[in-house]
């Protein structure tokens, strides 16, 4: 679209701000974990009651001199529904009126300390290990041999996690953490697992889903196959346990397998 085809200018701009919108979007999805880094969400709420910049700044330990870039930061996420803005009163006489930031239903989804808290899986997502591998998608569309992962880490993920102990504990803290919301649905969803004696979660990661499971039908036995350095040192119990392997090359047999987040072309290219 061009001046040439008859666009008018406005319609030029609106353009231009989607482009733009597009091009900065990163910034989006870098502030919400520049968040969680800070703590800004748990900081609000141990705060108890709605947080001025100058409250938040001073509980955050960050310099007076970065203040403009702090409400900088909370205006983007106020914006993209990370927190909230209210008006309190400085004093008792209520003659002065500043703004103040509050949790809203997202930030409370990423305080560290909820049962349910998703912090571990947006770090563990918007880690460099999985954020530059985007770089490559072109080159691999246009006939890379490699995956944009391989070619950003020299190597498939599974391999890299393996080697990087401590990406491997961030990747899978990660996952658990967006596995631990099954457990508000687990229990409402009984007829699926009716019937069954024992069940084999395929790429299980360290075991939270199977674990729900068991703890919502005490009879089951679960198994949990996932590669050695994922399950490595992880104890069985009496209903649970972790077998290491490949499941291209061995599924232990159980009434019914789950797959959760398993991504089968990736594995499938490296098997073929
Ligand atoms: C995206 S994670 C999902 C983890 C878990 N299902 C969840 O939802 O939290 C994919 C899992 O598959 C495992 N995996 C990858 N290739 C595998 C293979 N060939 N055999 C067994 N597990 C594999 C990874 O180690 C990882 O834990």
């Amino acid at each position: 679209m061009d001046l040439i085809h008859g666009e008018g200018v406005s319609e030029l701009f609106q353009v231009q701000c989607h482009l733009y919108k597009h091009i900065f979007s990163y910034i989006d999805s870098m502030s919400l974990k520049c968040a969680i880094q800070l703590g800004i969400p748990d900081t609000i709420h141990n705060h108890g009651q709605p947080i001025t910049l100058q409250e938040l700044v001073s509980k955050l330990n960050i310099h007076p001199k970065k203040t403009s870039c702090v409400h900088r930061l909370m205006r983007l996420l106020v914006h993209s529904g990370f927190f909230a803005k209210t008006i309190v009163h400085e004093n008792q006489e209520k003659e002065k009126e500043e703004e103040a930031y509050t949790l809203t239903s997202s930030s409370r989804l990423i305080l560290k300390d909820n049962v349910t808290s998703l912090s571990p899986f947006v770090l563990a997502m918007l880690d460099p290990t999985l954020v530059s591998p985007w770089q490559f998608l072109g080159d691999w569309f246009q006939g890379s041999e490699l995956t944009p992962f391989e070619k950003a880490h020299g190597r498939g993920m599974w391999d890299y996690c393996n080697q990087n102990p401590e990406y491997n504990n961030i990747f899978n803290e990660g996952m658990a953490s967006d596995s631990r919301l099954m457990n508000l649905v687990v229990k409402d969803y009984k007829p699926i697992f009716e019937g069954l004696g024992s069940l084999v979660d395929v790429g299980g990661g360290i075991g939270t889903v199977a674990r729900i499971i068991f703890e919502a039908f005490p009879h089951m036995k679960c198994t949990v196959l996932d590669l050695p350095h994922v399950v490595a040192n992880l104890p069985d119990s009496k209903n649970l346990k972790f077998v290491g392997g490949d499941m291209f090359q061995y599924i232990p047999p159980a009434d019914a397998i789950l797959l959760k987040i398993v991504d089968y072309q990736e594995d499938l290219n490296a098997h073929q």
